[in-house]
């Protein structure tokens, strides 16, 4: 588990190593911040942008690229929260990030052209007829052109007897890793890898950025595309944000698809890359759910036989409660992009059209939607309230007393234990070395529980995930958890 397909690439860029300036200093080497560089460099903005590991080496690693406007049901579900003018500032805000990524990646001097695809999409379902029905016509309301497929439709070629389906054609598929290496080839920014930003403080000309390593860029604009926002600490993330794991799978001895499928019945997708099937599925809520990912390989030898599977990882993508993403400004001259609901492609490229907009002072007629300062009781309400019971429920298991010992803990298992009188997380490897973590979540206290399938101790509040050692792998906590002690009892 957690062996991504799309393999990484070495580092190209150099590493920060003195104080800079610049007008714009973007933070995060995903699609949405390479985007946006790209964009703003295009613009003649001086801008820099800086990414604490290696391009692509967060959520985008982990995607399965689909790059499409047809995002499950969200505009039938739009249509009810904002209205029907909402739902088509969402659908154009997406058309143009599709062409954005269309005219990069398919364009003539793309190295990455030769991976990347036009391909139709399929949204499905085994029983929802009504469903499906209400969500196209929203689409083709919202100036989507897609069309409805019955079980009989010829290019269907997933071995299913479905009851509808919509099929919206020309979207796009591509290998993200090369696609944001290409992009930022093609870009005239400043990029620094392995540079990571630790603290923003608001100076006269702007923000004085700290990195880890102790440089300071002194920046007119910051955007934040780090998709948790960390680096803005004061904008209640962790209330107008949750996370939710899905996981993924690359297959061999699955047929080649030429399209792309998402079933709304399991949310399931399909998608092929070379000879390889990429399935994906299994999302819940961040917090150990059993099998998870068993069920994800279950569900593709169901429908394909016997298929072997190349590699598997879990990914924990960043949920907002309305639906939409926040985008724009969150302060003066402070930007932010987060919350793309599990469809990161196209969300990631209107959002970098939305901030290189804005970062110059102009404005996009579907930018204001996505305000990060946007009232979401009305629209977002009823999963507020959810997720903050949720936390409150997280809160509260640290009241638990621990009915196991260290000893208690057989190899490839994990449990909650007392050791020194504190409840206490421990997993014993299978060469039978105990790992033992603190379960208070450092972010805002949460017990943390154990994920069998990622092997992590994930937090249920606010969807922090941390290694079997308490090395945090997921914001928002900022911090390890706390080791209490590694031995070879
Ligand atoms: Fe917020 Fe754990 S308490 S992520």
């Amino acid at each position: 588990m957690n062996e991504t397909y799309w393999k990484t690439t070495a580092s190209k860029y150099p590493t920060l190593t003195d104080d800079i300036r610049c007008s714009c200093l973007v933070v995060g080497g995903g699609l949405c911040g390479v985007l946006t560089a790209y964009l703003l460099g295009k613009r003649g903005v001086d801008t820099v942008l800086i990414e604490k590991e290696h391009l692509g080496f967060g959520k985008t690693m982990g995607t399965t690229a689909k790059a499409t406007v047809c995002h499950n049901m969200i505009y039938t579900r739009l249509e009810k929260s904002i209205g029907m003018e909402g739902a088509r500032l969402y659908a154009e805000a997406n058309l143009h990030g599709l062409r954005l990524l269309r005219e990069l990646l398919l364009d003539d001097g793309a190295a990455s052209r030769g991976d990347c695809q036009r391909s139709d999409f399929f949204l499905y379902s085994i029983y929802g007829e009504r469903r499906i029905a209400a969500e196209l016509r929203c689409m083709r309301e919202c100036g989507i052109l897609c069309s409805p497929i019955n079980g009989r439709e010829s290019r269907f070629e997933l071995p299913l007897r479905i009851k509808s389906g919509i099929l919206v054609k020309d979207q796009l598929q591509f290998p993200p890793l090369k696609a944001i290496h290409d992009i930022a080839s093609r870009s005239n920014v400043g990029i620094y890898e392995e540079t990571e930003a630790v603290s923003a403080i608001r100076s006269h000309a702007g923000y004085i950025v700290k990195t880890k390593n102790g440089q300071a860029i002194q920046a007119s604009k910051v955007i934040v595309a780090t998709n948790y926002p960390v680096l803005v600490p004061r904008n209640l993330s962790f209330i107008k944000l949750y996370r939710e794991t899905s996981y993924a799978a690359a297959l061999t001895g699955a047929p080649v698809l030429r399209s792309m499928y998402f079933g709304i019945d399991g949310g399931y997708a399909y998608r092929s890359h070379g000879s390889a099937l990429i399935v994906s599925g299994e999302r819940h809520r961040t917090s150990p759910v059993p099998n998870a990912a068993d069920r994800l390989l279950e569900e593709a030898k169901a429908m394909f036989g016997e298929v072997t599977p190349l590699c598997s990882w879990s990914n924990n993508d960043c949920y907002t409660h309305d639906g939409i993403p926040y985008i724009g400004k969150t302060g003066d001259g402070l930007y932010i992009a987060s919350g793309f609901n599990g469809w990161g492609m196209t969300n990631s490229a209107s959002a970098a059209l939305i901030l290189s907009y804005l970062a110059v002072g102009e404005n996009l007629p579907f930018a204001g939607i996505f305000s990060p300062s946007r009232n979401i009781i009305k629209s977002g309400g009823e999963s507020l309230a959810h997720h903050i019971s949720i936390s409150a429920a997280g809160m509260a298991k640290n009241l638990t007393v621990p009915e196991l010992t260290a000893a208690d803990i057989r190899p490839g298992c994990a449990g909650i234990v007392s050791h020194n009188g504190k409840r206490t997380g421990a997993y014993r490897d299978n060469e039978g070395k105990l790992h033992l973590v603190s379960l208070k979540c450092p972010h805002l206290g949460c017990s943390i529980a154990w994920n069998p399938a990622a092997k992590t101790w994930d937090c249920p509040c606010h969807g922090s995930r941390f290694t079997p050692d308490g090395i945090c792998i997921s914001e928002p906590s900022t911090q390890n958890s706390c080791v209490e002690k590694t031995s070879a009892e």
